[in-house]
């Protein structure tokens, strides 16, 4: 992890929202979820923790986040401070999570499976999840397979060690033993630039310049490839 220069960028740069349609996403897909206070959530790879708060905020329900960067972590740490939130947060491998078996009636990550052990990190979600609850994934999804040439360089900038196209990530969702799995297309609207929607930087001090290149090869590799590599919210239940 500390050898992906993409997540390390993230983490110095403290970028909250760090996954496709950011928080105005997270919003809308949780409205259509019936949380109640009484539910434990767990908020996988959870960067700076913007997701975790608002969680925490909007359903007062008993909110874990976890994530490997202590990075990310101090920063979600002073995010969830400033705001007094009970948060429990943890420094973790979601590959091999820190919770007893069903654990959780909600597991959120976004933007996260991918940079790890897909399908360890899956059967992990599956394992901590109580036998009615749901696991919310944001992932990075490959329309059409690319051609070796174009997806090494794409594999190569993330860190990862393979993309994915939905129904390969259904495939893996149905062999842990998810029951019912929902894969939804999410257009981000034009114009929403609402300011908490947008993602929020809680910036390192003394960051090199360099780190912010990373970002914008980011933004360059989407635009790059906006035909070919998209993301779909996953929704993975146990019951049909
Ligand atoms: C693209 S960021 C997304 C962060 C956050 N979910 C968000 O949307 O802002 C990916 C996050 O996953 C975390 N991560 C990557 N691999 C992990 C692992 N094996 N265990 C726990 N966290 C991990 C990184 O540290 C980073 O914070």
């Amino acid at each position: 992890m500390e050898n992906n220069r993409y997540l390390e960028a993230l983490a110095l740069m403290g970028v909250g929202g760090a996954h496709p349609g950011g928080l105005h996403l997270t919003k809308s897909r949780l409205a259509a979820e019936n949380i109640d206070s009484r539910m434990a959530i767990l908020e996988a790879g959870c960067g700076t923790g913007q997701t975790a708060a608002y969680i925490a905020e909007q359903f007062q329900c008993h909110v874990t986040a976890l994530d490997a960067s202590e990075t990310m972590l101090e920063k979600a740490r002073e995010r969830f401070l400033a705001k007094n939130l009970p948060i429990e947060l943890r420094q973790g491998n979601i590959e091999n999570l820190p919770y007893p078996h069903d654990h959780f009636d909600m597991v959120v990550a976004e933007s996260v499976i991918v940079f790890t052990d897909i399908a360890r990190s899956i059967a992990e979600f599956k394992r901590v999840l109580k036998p009615d609850g749901v696991l919310y994934a944001v992932e990075m999804v490959l329309e059409n397979k690319l051609p070796e040439h174009e997806m090494k360089p794409i594999l190569d900038f993330y860190g990862v060690t393979r993309l994915l196209t939905e129904t390969e990530w259904r495939n893996l969702f149905y062999h842990v033993g998810f029951q019912d799995v929902r894969a939804e297309v999410f257009t981000i609207p034009s114009g929403k630039t609402g300011l908490d929607n947008t993602p929020d930087f809680l910036l390192s001090e003394n960051v090199d310049s360099g780190w912010f290149d990373v970002i914008q090869e980011h933004e360059e590799l989407t635009t790059l490839y906006e035909e070919r590599l998209d993301f779909r919210i996953f929704r993975c239940s146990l019951d049909n």
